[in-house]
């Protein structure tokens, strides 16, 4: 979607960078010219997966919890020593599970709390301190939330509630930092089939039970592809302008579930001149 050089000479941080959805945004990133940084718990599985994408550019892995400021401070000294700048933080680092929350320990609800809004707080407060004490500016904040951060969604009531959290944050800092030269945006994916997700969220059978393409206007499930591109557009400088806002990457899929009349697309085609003949049979009445 971009040019070849369009992120040449930048530094990215992404949490969660080595599977699934973070892994497709590492690697759009290097194609298109920047350094990157993969973080997240498992340094194995960080070491595998730059070892597949180190032909695209330059990838380095450090293993970090995100829940733990501590080893946040470390990750950011470290990537700073190695790269010389960080001008681009992802958080998209992320737990989840499906549950009814009256299953819910107070520990449950806690974890994620704690991976996805506290882990987000956590790296944006380790490098935002820094860019604003060194002065550096034109530096990007991209989180990764889903529509359910203002929709609400039942069963996965803990991820909600951070990713609500996640976005506030975006949009309070987006206000706070811009005058630092610091942009604060988020993307809202709607389903895109990873390991990571669809084992908790689609465990067994119920993938086939609820078809998830069903729910999407657009008829299909989104593709690692589209969102790397989306994300890539909000990192770079071509979005330089962009501060404080979600993009939807959902096909359509929370405006299906929210709009009133959208379940009339169940009436077959041929029923509408009976049903338009009722509809204005009703005219004073
Ligand atoms: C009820 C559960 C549970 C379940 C765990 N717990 N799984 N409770 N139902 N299915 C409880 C445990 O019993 C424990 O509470 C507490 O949660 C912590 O569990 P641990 O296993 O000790 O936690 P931890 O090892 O830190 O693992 C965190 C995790 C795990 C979130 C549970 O799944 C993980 O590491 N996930 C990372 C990757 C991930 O989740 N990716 C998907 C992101 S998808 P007690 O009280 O018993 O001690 C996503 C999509 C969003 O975000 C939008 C989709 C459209
Ligand atoms: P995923 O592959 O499971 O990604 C989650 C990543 O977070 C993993 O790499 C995991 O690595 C890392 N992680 C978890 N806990 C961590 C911790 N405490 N510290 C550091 N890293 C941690 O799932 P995904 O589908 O690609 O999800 C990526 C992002 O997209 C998430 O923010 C998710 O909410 C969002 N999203 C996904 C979908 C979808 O349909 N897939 C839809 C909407 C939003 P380790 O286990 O090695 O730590």
């Amino acid at each position: 979607m971009l040019r070849d050089d369009a992120m040449k000479g930048m530094a990215v941080v992404i949490t969660g960078g080595g599977t699934g959805l973070g892994r497709a945004m590492a690697e759009q990133c290097l194609r298109l010219g920047a350094r990157v940084c993969i973080t997240s718990r498992k340094a194995e599985a960080l070491e595998r997966a730059a070892g597949e994408m180190a032909a695209l550019g330059e990838v380095i892995t450090m293993p970090c919890d995100v829940r733990d400021a501590e080893q946040v401070d470390r990750l950011r000294d470290a990537v700073l020593e190695r790269f010389g700048r960080v001008d681009a933080l992802v958080n998209n680092a992320a737990g989840n599970f499906i549950s009814p929350t009256e299953r819910l320990s107070s520990k449950a609800f806690q974890t994620i709390i704690d991976i996805v809004l506290m882990g987000t707080v956590n790296c944006t407060l380790a490098f935002g301190k820094h860019w604003i004490a060194q002065g550096e500016r034109d530096r990007v904040i991209l989180n990764v939330v889903t529509t359910y951060a203002w929709t609400g969604s039942g069963y996965v009531v803990p991820s909600a509630c951070a990713k609500a959290g996640v976005l506030a944050m975006t949009r309070s800092l987006a206000a706070e930092w811009g005058r630092y030269g610091i942009r604060s945006n988020a993307v809202a994916p709607g389903p895109f089939p990873t390991k990571g997700a669809w084992s908790r969220l689609m465990p067994g059978e119920l993938m086939e039970q609820f078809d998830m393409r069903k729910r999407v206007p657009l008829g299909r499930l989104g593709e690692h592809q589209e969102l790397a591109d989306l994300v890539t557009f909000l990192l770079s400088p071509y979005s330089a302008y962009i501060n404080g806002e979600v993009v939807t990457i959902d096909g359509g899929e929370w405006l299906k579930g929210a709009g009133q009349f959208n379940l009339l697309e169940q009436i077959e085609p041929g029923m509408w001149d009976a049903i338009e003949a009722m509809v204005r049979g009703a005219k004073g009445s």
